[in-house]
């Protein structure tokens, strides 16, 4: 095999879920490795299709850190490649700290390969750039305060909106009323939001609406999880080349096509 993969821990971005959008790095690792950890609810099998017929696969959304770190460890210690598979890219919401620095203090050596993010992909189903001279040339990315993990106070969603940014929204669709409040205290109310779910995935759905309609449609749909908010003044664009599918009274589905 050329460039055989080593045995350590590969910590690899795995994109929003559609197979073709891995990095060429990310795939060769994935179809080379012998034992892949994966978040099996926010990375789809289909990720997994070209793995090695003897690689042990091994879901980590029921599994705590200090079961998964250990494991990961002790495959490596035996001489093992590892990946470590996480869901988009690795810089955002993806808990990596924590696994290296115990990687590090057990002196287990580990890469990290980066990968697409959702709203990259988004953005590009969407047909949109999210910066448009003089309309719009910062994009915010963001989330809201969970059960896990708080937001700092200097981030709240009021004061990152004040800047009527292109904002894209992470793990928020549990609490989409309270970030709509949130941002319709700066953001004028027929702002264009797209409702991003599960994109790249066999069941992606994305809604164009305006901003006061995205609690609604939201839940409307029972979005609680897998959803990706772009709230920007540059969909505008999008809405005005699709005009048949948006009317700020009313929200559409905005289905693109598959290919
Ligand atoms: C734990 S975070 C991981 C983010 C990931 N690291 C990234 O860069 O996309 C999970 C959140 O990312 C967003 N997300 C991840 N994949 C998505 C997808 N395929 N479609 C829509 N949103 C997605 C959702 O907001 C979801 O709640």
């Amino acid at each position: 095999m050329k460039n055989p993969i080593r045995s350590q821990v590969y910590i690899v971005g795995a994109g929003p879920g559609d197979p073709e959008l891995l990095t060429v790095k990310a795939h060769k690792i994935i179809s080379q490795a012998a034992v892949i950890l994966y978040a099996d609810s926010l990375v789809p099998k289909q990720i997994l299709q070209n793995t090695r017929p003897d690689a042990e696969l091994v879901k980590t959304g029921n599994k705590t850190l200090e079961e998964i770190v250990p494991l990961m460890i002790a495959k490596v210690k035996q001489g093992l490649s590892v990946v470590r598979l996480h869901s988009g890219d690795l810089t955002l919401y993806s808990a990596i700290a924590e696994q290296m620095r115990l990687l590090a203090e057990a002196e287990i050596p580990f890469e990290l390969i980066p990968g697409i993010s959702a709203f990259q992909a988004a953005a590009a189903k969407l047909q949109t750039e999210l910066t448009i001279p003089e309309l719009v040339q910062t994009i915010i990315l963001t989330r809201i305060s969970g059960q896990a993990s708080n937001v700092p106070e200097a981030e709240d969603l009021a004061s990152l909106a004040a800047h009527q940014s292109s904002l894209c929204l992470y793990l928020a669709a549990r609490h989409v009323e309270k970030s709509q409040a949130k941002l319709l205290q700066h953001y004028p109310p027929d702002t264009p939001v797209a409702i991003c779910y599960r994109v790249g995935w066999d069941d992606e759905k994305i809604w164009l609406v305006s901003l006061d309609k995205m609690a609604v449609v939201s839940q409307k749909n029972n979005l609680i999880r897998t959803t990706l908010y772009l709230i920007s003044p540059a969909l505008k664009e999008v809405t005005a080349t699709r005009s048949r599918l948006y009317h700020p009274e009313h929200s559409h589905l905005f289905r693109p096509q598959k290919h």
